[in-house]
């Protein structure tokens, strides 16, 4: 049984004050809420505090990134033990803005993920084609090249309880949604690999996450596809009414 999961990733938004009264919103409003596991995703400085704020609640955190090292002389990085000690329990690992703007690599994700696993959190692996990839249709050989590379390597254990968002890249930000048929389409295509790779049982339990102009008036049909186990949300996630919908769209 996969429960699902939807995450809003706040990306560079709220400071460390907005980022507290959001939380203290969102706890009131997903009060008792069940059958579904929100997330919230602030900027760094924020993830203690709003950890703190959500702990006791159904509602998790999450930080937007993380390093593959416990410490040392690596100016500016976070690890992931520090993320796990700040309260947070999942991390996005290889998000498209990551692998454009900051040169994050498959090779870069894998040993971001596996220090994540090793530190004990729950990594979302963002995967996901352009839209020059999607024309030129090689979406499937980008999703598989960065299942491939970038989770090579993780034991069958830490697999299942991993999380990957497909974000096709063209539907980040932009208001254009995959259709949940394209959609489904590269999900099942990403769970049958997982099968390949791993093995049915770790394919099974994988939760699958659409990400890409995710809204409250198109989740519940995204959310209908076999497949699709859940969302990452970045724009519709920042007000508290339009991430409470998103979380109940049954
Ligand atoms: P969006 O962002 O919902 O604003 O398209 C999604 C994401 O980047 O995770």
């Amino acid at each position: 049984m996969r429960i699902p999961v939807i995450a809003g990733n706040w990306k560079l938004n709220k400071t460390v004050a907005e980022a507290l009264a959001f939380a203290n919103e969102l706890k009131t409003r997903l009060a008792g809420v069940t059958g579904v596991v929100p997330v919230v995703c602030p900027p760094f400085l924020a993830v203690q505090p709003v950890a703190q704020v959500l702990r006791g609640s159904a509602i998790g955190v999450g930080a937007q990134d993380c390093f593959w090292e416990t410490s040392g002389a690596f100016t500016g990085e976070v690890s992931p033990e520090m993320i796990k000690e700040s309260g947070a329990t999942y991390v996005i690992i290889g998000h498209s803005e990551r692998r454009q703007f900051f040169r994050e690599t498959n090779a870069t994700v894998n040993k971001k993920v596996k220090k994540a696993l090793a530190a004990g959190l729950t990594p979302i692996v963002c995967v996901g084609e352009t839209l020059a990839e999607r024309e030129a249709e090689v979406t499937d050989q980008v999703v598989n090249d960065h299942i491939t590379n970038g989770l090579v390597g993780v034991p069958a254990a830490d697999m299942a309880r991993t999380i990957v968002a497909y974000e096709p890249v063209w539907a980040i930000g932009t208001g254009k949604t995959a259709t949940p048929q394209q959609a489904q389409a590269v999900h099942a295509f990403i769970r049958a690999r997982l099968a390949a790779l791993w093995n049915n049982a770790v394919a099974d339990q994988v939760i699958l996450q659409y990400g890409g102009s995710v809204n409250p008036g198109n989740v519940k049909e995204l959310m209908a596809q076999p497949d699709i186990d859940g969302a990452l949300v970045g724009g519709a996630a920042l007000k508290a009414d339009s991430f409470e919908q998103l979380v109940k769209f049954k």
